[in-house]
């Protein structure tokens, strides 16, 4: 299939990457009802077309928290891109530098939050509140003086997501099985572009209890109750 829409381009990720990589991208967590539900949301959108109307002076830029944007489109942080390709996260920095979006640069990057700033001197970075408290104040430092724009917390991962299509596929936790093993041998090309690229992680497993106080000082804290707002439509909602 020709690399013109998503399509082409998951059916060619599926091709270039192992099983276990291609589904830790594709997949998602519980049977995969959110992952529906969310494309099931966005394929109902519909655009309202506005016919005979002078539309030449069209214009989509826009900003947040006095940051401009081509377009009303962020980078939303993906953790492990370094397993698609080892220089993953920093190609996405610098197209989003490229094109005047923001990037909001995964906490599970493969590369320092220095690294990407350098690449990316707009982008903003995403922390799990994960490891303790002096961690994160150290990395919060560490983010600001990189001259990061925003922080984004990721709040709604208190523990591992049961990915199921992870757990079959031996990807967590990390199993060489005889699959995995045939996998990594059939695809040559995503070896030498990740196996033997070697990078330290940048996540760090450890838990801990998500006290945000240090967080709140500052900037704007945006969106830190989307859902409650959105709970109505949850049955189970406390
Ligand atoms: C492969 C993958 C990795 C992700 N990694 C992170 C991450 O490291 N941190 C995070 O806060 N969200 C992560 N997310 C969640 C995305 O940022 C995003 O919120 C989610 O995919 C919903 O947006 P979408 O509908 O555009 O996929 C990840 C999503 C995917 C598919």
């Amino acid at each position: 299939m020709p690399l013109i829409n998503l399509s082409g381009y998951r059916a060619a990720a599926r091709r270039a990457l192992p099983r276990a990589v291609f589904d830790y991208v594709d997949g998602g967590a519980e049977d995969e009802v959110t992952l529906r539900a969310n494309r099931a949301s966005f394929a109902a959108l519909r655009l309202i077309p506005r016919i005979q109307e002078d539309n030449r002076a069209l214009d989509l830029r826009t900003g947040i928290s006095g940051q401009e944007m081509a377009l009303p489109i962020m980078l939303s942080p993906t953790g492990n891109s370094g397993l698609i390709h080892y220089q993953g996260d920093l190609a996405g920095a610098r197209a989003a530098a490229k094109r005047k979006l923001i990037m909001v640069v995964s906490g599970a990057s493969n590369y320092t939050v220095e690294e990407i700033a350098e690449a990316n001197p707009g982008a903003w970075y995403q922390l799990y509140p994960w490891v303790s408290r002096d961690f994160y104040g150290a990395l919060i430092k560490r983010v600001a003086a990189a001259g990061y724009r925003g922080l984004v917390v990721t709040v709604d991962v208190p523990g591992p997501p049961k990915r199921e299509r992870d757990i079959a596929n031996g990807f967590t936790p990390p199993r060489l099985t005889r699959r995995n093993a045939w996998d990594i041998a059939t695809h040559p090309r995503w070896t030498a572009d990740v196996v033997l690229q070697v990078r330290s992680p940048g996540a760090n497993p450890e838990t801990a209890a998500g006290d945000l106080s240090l967080m709140r000082r500052g900037q704007t804290v945006i969106g830190r109750s989307v859902i409650m707002k959105n709970s109505t439509r949850c049955r189970f909602a406390a």
